[in-house]
């Protein structure tokens, strides 16, 4: 080969370089853009959860106005290993629920329970006290018996609108609007208490 021919191989490589360069640098414009999006996006949600104020849906009296018993009927298919629903049914772990919402805690006198549990025995269930407790009973009475918890409020409310068809004696529902007024009257309190 004369140096002529040589120039022209090392020509070819050098194009053939550059090319490889060139195709490296372009393809990785649209990767290095792609990546810099997703990394917006989350950047954003941050920002906005962090300034929102916290949305904690619906109220659990909303929940429990559009409750479907009929649905509760399945959530309670998580409880009845334990316990019975029907009046005058048996104790198993844990105890009978007929009549719950209006009937003093821990009131079974049949029933073992826990030192956790009698130890609130003079209040009365409520429904929305039914509800604090399915969420997580060892928040309500730490070192109870019972441990399982249902994290959903939506699953909460149809479970205690099934929960309330087994009575001698309805409790009616909490309605949204009182509970609201009571909660902004709270929420007045605590304001004026702290000078705001
Ligand atoms: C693994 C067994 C178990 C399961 C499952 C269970 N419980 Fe219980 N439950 C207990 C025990 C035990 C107690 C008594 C707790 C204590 O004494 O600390 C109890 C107590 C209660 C009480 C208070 C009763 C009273 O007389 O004051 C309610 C209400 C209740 N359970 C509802 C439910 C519901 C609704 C479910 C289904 C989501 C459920 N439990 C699932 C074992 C269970």
């Amino acid at each position: 080969m004369d140096s002529f021919e040589w120039n022209k191989v090392f020509a070819a490589v050098i194009a053939s370089v550059l090319l490889i360069m060139v195709v490296g640098i372009v393809s990785e414009i649209p990767f290095h853009q792609e990546q810099d999006k997703p990394a917006f996006t989350i950047e954003v949600a941050q920002e906005a959860s962090a300034e929102a104020p916290v949305d904690t849906g619906p109220s659990f009296a909303e929940l429990l106005a559009v409750a479907d018993a009929g649905k509760g009927a399945r959530q309670w298919n998580k409880c009845k290993a334990c316990h019975t629903l029907q009046k005058d049914g048996a104790h198993k772990t844990g105890p009978n629920l007929y009549g719950i919402v209006g009937r003093t805690v821990a009131a079974i006198d049949e029933f073992r329970y826990s030192s956790a549990l009698d130890a609130m025995g003079t209040a009365v269930w409520t429904y929305e006290m039914v509800d604090e407790w399915l969420a997580n009973p060892q928040a309500m009475a730490k070192g109870s018996k019972m441990v399982l918890a249902v994290p959903k409020a939506g699953q909460r409310a149809d479970l205690i609108a099934y929960l309330a068809t087994f009575t001698d004696t309805p409790v009616p529902f909490p309605t949204p609007e009182v509970a609201e007024e009571v909660e902004e009257a709270a929420e007045e309190v605590a304001d004026a208490a702290t000078g705001n």
